[in-house]
């Protein structure tokens, strides 16, 4: 049986690991060298037993009976597929009512792999903490990117549940890199401008999201543009169908999360009315996954 990577790894919950108990001016402090000797430790977020049982099966093409008995015992983590199983995200209706094991079969082995990444990744996410609100905005723009990544993948005949999962865990490395630096201070004080800390995190979020992405056993693919998505993209349809949604995502944020298939099809690396129409759609699905899924 396959397993995880063996780096140190801990669950981000604020306050968990706390060790100030007065407040911290942040000015005070090297943070930048703080999250780059965590990195350097790999150390980032972990995620439950089951989740990572979960990754492994899927790694391996387990049968679907093997992953629905992982699910079966974690009551937390099956409610939050039967959830997004039976939500509009999944073509499902408001209120229908579905078996874990049907709930499975209409994910398909790699849908349930990333409904409970998704899932695990929405709590520690959201997790109360100093940085909460922004976390949630990055968090959001997450879902948004890979709802959007899977629709533009499917038009140009992409592996969609790579995309899905490049869309969602290319910048999630923000959130571990927030988390981290909460778990350290959980009382800072100091800058408090999103635009601070979304500098910090951009410097340190791409070695974090590779190092979550090779722990979970996902494809070369999605470790390669978790990793480089901010470099060129050498031809890589993957990395060009994250670079392309990452703008599209930046302008619906810009624009209160209103956007048109004409406002997508003007983003540079858009091809195609057909295009810009998916995204479109893609987009538009991820409020369904908020309220399925927080
Ligand atoms: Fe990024
Ligand atoms: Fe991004």
């Amino acid at each position: 049986m396959a397993a995880l990577a063996s780096s140190a790894c801990y669950l981000a919950l604020p306050g968990a690991a706390a060790h100030e108990a007065d407040d911290v001016d942040i000015a005070d402090i090297d943070i930048d060298a703080q999250l780059a000797a965590r990195m350097a430790a790999q150390e980032t977020v972990r995620l439950p037993s089951s989740v990572e049982r979960v990754v492994v099966a899927a790694a391996e093409r387990a049968p679907l009976g093997e992953l629905t008995k992982i699910l079966e015992g974690d009551g937390e983590l099956s409610a939050s597929i039967l959830r997004l199983a039976s939500s509009p995200a999944f073509t499902g209706t408001h209120g229908e009512r579905i078996s874990l094991p049907y709930a499975v079969i209409r994910l398909g082995r790699e849908g349930v792999r990333s409904v409970c990444l998704t899932a695990s990744l929405a709590r520690v996410a959201l997790v109360p903490g100093p940085l909460h609100a922004l976390r949630r905005r990055v968090w959001r723009e997450c879902l948004a990117s890979a709802l959007t990544c899977h629709a533009l993948a499917q038009v140009r005949a992409l592996p969609a549940d790579d995309a899905y999962l490049g869309g969602l865990l290319h910048d999630v490395g923000k959130v571990a890199a927030l988390l981290a630096v909460e778990v350290d201070h959980p009382h800072i004080t100091g800058p408090s401008d999103e635009a601070f800390w979304l500098e910090v995190v951009e410097r340190h979020h791409c070695d974090a999201g590779w190092i979550m992405t090779d722990r979970w056993l996902l494809s070369d693919a999605v470790q390669s543009v978790t990793a480089r998505h901010h470099l060129p993209s050498g031809g890589d349809p993957l990395h060009e169908v994250v670079q392309v949604v990452d703008e599209a995502v930046a302008r619906a944020r810009r624009q209160g999360w209103q956007v048109t298939a004409e406002d997508i099809g003007a983003i540079p690396g858009v091809r195609s009315q057909d295009e810009a129409m998916a995204m479109r759609i893609g987009l538009a699905r991820h409020p369904y996954f908020l309220e399925a899924i927080g």
